[in-house]
């Protein structure tokens, strides 16, 4: 029988996914709309809202990932596959909790309203706007990125889907 991941995982993985998306998206499209309008306010407390929930979600993944034993892939891989696939997996846990938290930070140092969810979001009693445009320059910096350790990491999941043609795609589909 195929060992799958357990199934909050699998639900958790695809979740990440639709959120990633949408905060990307938001964020990406954000000059159809003009600042000040409540729709660039609208795609900005999604942008939050979806990056915030990707930074819990992670979280969530790694201590699920502690308590859970990973499938093993059948047949099993070169050693060399399975120790780039622990790396990729470590920078993408890396860079969704990091780079939400730069935003966080940021929005919070700021010190202007801002909200998650419509709900209003404390901020610093003292603004600290110049330690606050570091951190958004960084979370800019870094957030490309993201695009390619995806994109890697769908790649490598549909080779070893159609040309090794072994189980590692499968165990993590609903
Ligand atoms: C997985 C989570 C996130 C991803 C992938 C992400 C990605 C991005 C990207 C791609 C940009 C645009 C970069 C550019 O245009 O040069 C950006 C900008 C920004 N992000 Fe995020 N972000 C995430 C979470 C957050 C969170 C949680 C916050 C704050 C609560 C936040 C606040 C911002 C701000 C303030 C900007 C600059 C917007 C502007 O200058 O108009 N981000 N983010
Ligand atoms: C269409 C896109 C995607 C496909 C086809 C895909 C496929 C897979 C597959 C096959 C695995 C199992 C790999 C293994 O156990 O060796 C996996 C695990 C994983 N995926 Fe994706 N994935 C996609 C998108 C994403 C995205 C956007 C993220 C961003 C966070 C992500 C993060 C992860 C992580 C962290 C793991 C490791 C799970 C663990 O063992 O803790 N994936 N994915």
């Amino acid at each position: 029988m195929l060992n799958k991941y357990a199934r909050s995982q699998i639900f958790f993985h695809w979740l990440t996914v639709l959120l990633l998306i949408i905060a990307y998206a938001t964020i990406e499209l954000r000059g159809l709309a003009e600042k000040g309008t409540w729709q660039r306010n609208a795609m900005m407390i999604t942008h939050f809202s979806a990056g915030f929930s990707v930074m819990i979600i992670m979280l969530a993944r790694l201590y699920l990932r502690s308590r859970k034993t990973t499938p093993p892939v059948t047949p099993p891989l070169a050693r060399w596959q399975t120790g780039l696939s622990h790396l990729v997996h470590t920078l993408l846990y890396a860079l969704f909790i990091v780079l939400p938290a730069l935003g966080l930070t940021s929005r919070y140092l700021r010190a202007k309203e801002w909200s998650l969810f419509g709900l209003n979001m404390p901020v610093a009693a003292t603004p600290d706007p110049a330690t606050a445009s570091m951190l958004i320059n960084l979370h800019e910096t870094l957030a490309p990125l993201g695009y390619w350790l995806i994109g890697l990491h769908a790649l490598a999941a549909l080779f070893h889907h159609y040309f090794l043609r072994d189980t590692t795609l499968r165990r993590i589909m609903p």
